[in-house]
């Protein structure tokens, strides 16, 4: 049978490419931590009440809360939160008229029972209020409300991406005077910044005393745009170089964050803006989510807010009108890579090419799982590369038998609400309102000097140590 060996090898070294990784024992410096709640979900401010009538709301968000062992944290805001006005007297949780189901209301009214809803969340919950319609009266009731109805109230936000419509330093200034006049109300719990292009820092800094009214600062973040019929691109925003580059940007300001002693998030962000583009629901956007989630977690950034828009007219949320979208299956298994007992995490590779190689560490500086995410595009045409990674160090064995589950679908286009089987661990998936069924299966991967996995282009793998 020697042709045939030899047959086989050839093939091997065609389809493939080798890298040898070596795990450090413990956290290296640069090590990332990971935030109970580092995968975080955006509501948008209207639509809020109607996600809570949704089964796959809370099953969603509770399968996340699962595989981390604590519960989801959730920001509601958006473009419509600066289009909102506070009736104390209206009696449902939000009042408005669109032509279209489809469209975003121009103004609206909310209620008190909109907190009521807001208070029933599991896990924390930041809530953003109007600043554009300069109505601090109504805003500060609207405050009042809300840290009177949710024990969750974890911060308020006033105003969102005033950088659409204003200059940095007007903008700083009507922060620093909002947060002043409503912290004698509410006290220290606001979230400033909310800032979809401009730099963070300055805020920080222009900020002065009135930083201690502050807890948390938010940039917003979407690599691609979607708006106005944009063209998108799915190789790159699924290419791990490209997500290592992209996401570098928001290093420097959660380090002055964090100096200041706040928490900095990602507290809007998706694929594409204006709703997402055709990229938007495919298998390769779950493979973007995994990335992108441990490299901003490796940049400092504490959480990041997944944006779920407009129901029924949201290209990147991850349920809603539609089966379980193929990107929750990323948010999922990213989860799982963080674990329960996920403390650290670590790139392994260089950042520069197409292969990613992450661990996790427990709170014992323990590593206790591998990620290896190919970012090779293959959406269908030709053959399927595949990359063999041999991991070492890090307290693998010799010898012996470890296990493994694999993230994976057709391909990197295979979209679930188009009928695309995505899959954990072979068997696994979500229905309609986002309960996992199937059985999950791991591989066995056999140990031999060093841990040897292949993955294939587009597809992740987890190893458990
Ligand atoms: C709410 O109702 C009270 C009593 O009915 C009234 O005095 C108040 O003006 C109303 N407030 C608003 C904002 O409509
Ligand atoms: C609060 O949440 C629970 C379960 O998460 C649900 O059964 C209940 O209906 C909710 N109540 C309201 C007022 O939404
Ligand atoms: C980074 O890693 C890739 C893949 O292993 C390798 O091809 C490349 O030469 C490395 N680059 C540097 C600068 O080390
Ligand atoms: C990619 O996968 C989908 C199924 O998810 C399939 O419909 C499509 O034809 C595939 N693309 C190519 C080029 O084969």
């Amino acid at each position: 049978m020697a042709w045939r060996s030899k047959f086989f090898i050839s093939v091997f070294l065609l389809a493939s490419t080798i890298q040898a990784i070596t795990v450090p024992t413990s956290p290296p410096s640069n090590a990332g931590n990971i935030d109970k709640s580092l995968v975080a979900v955006s509501l948008e401010f209207f639509a809020f009440p109607q996600y809570t009538t949704l089964v796959s709301t809370s099953t969603c968000l509770n399968n996340v809360a699962n595989l981390r062992g604590s519960p989801v944290a959730v920001r509601i805001g958006g473009t419509t939160q600066d289009r909102a006005t506070y009736d104390p007297n209206l009696s449902s949780a939000v009042e408005y008229s669109v032509d279209d189901p489809a469209d975003a209301p121009a103004s609206l009214n909310f209620g008190p029972s909109f907190f009521s809803l807001a208070a029933n969340m599991s896990g924390e919950v930041t809530v953003g209020l109007n600043r554009q319609l300069n109505n601090q009266g109504n805003t500060r009731d609207a405050a009042v409300q809300a840290k009177n109805t949710m024990p969750n109230l974890f911060a308020i936000e006033l105003g969102n991406e005033p950088d659409c419509d204003w200059n940095q330093n007007a903008d700083e200034a009507s922060e620093q005077s909002w947060f002043n006049a409503l912290s004698t109300s509410v006290g220290n719990i606001f979230q400033g910044a909310v800032y979809l292009g401009w730099d963070t820092s300055p805020l920080v800094s222009a900020l002065g005393s009135a930083i201690v009214h502050v807890k948390s600062i938010s940039r917003h973040s979407y690599p691609q745009s979607a708006c106005g019929g944009a063209s998108t691109d799915l190789r790159s925003l699924m290419s791990h170089s490209s997500i290592v580059s992209y996401t570098s940007q928001f290093k420097s300001g959660a380090t002055t964050t964090h100096n200041a002693g706040l928490r900095y998030f990602l507290g809007e962000t998706n694929s594409a803006t204006c709703g997402g583009g055709g990229i938007s629901p495919t298998f390769g956007a779950a493979l973007w989510i995994v990335d992108y989630v441990l490299q901003g977690a490796l940049n400092g950034v504490d959480r990041l807010y997944f944006h779920q828009g407009t129901i029924g007219n949201c290209q990147y949320c991850w349920w809603g009108r539609f089966t379980t979208g193929a990107p929750f299956y990323g948010v999922a298994f990213v989860s799982e890579f963080l674990g329960t007992d996920g403390t650290k995490v670590a790139m392994l590779d260089n950042g520069t090419g197409a292969v990613a190689s992450y661990v996790v560490y427990n709170s014992a500086n323990t590593p206790v799982r591998l990620l290896v995410y190919n970012s090779n595009y293959y959406d269908g045409t030709g053959t399927r590369s595949s990359t063999s990674v041999t991991f070492t160090g890090g307290g693998i064995p010799s010898s012996g038998a470890k296990t493994a589950k694999r993230l994976t679908a057709p391909n990197a286009t295979s979209r679930v609400d188009m009928g695309a089987r995505v899959t954990i661990g072979s068997g696994g998936t979500f229905d309609g309102n986002c309960n996992a069924i199937g059985t999950q299966v791991r591989e066995n991967v056999a140990v031999n000097g060093g841990l040897t996995v292949s993955v294939s282009a587009s597809e992740a793998l987890i190893v458990y140590l």
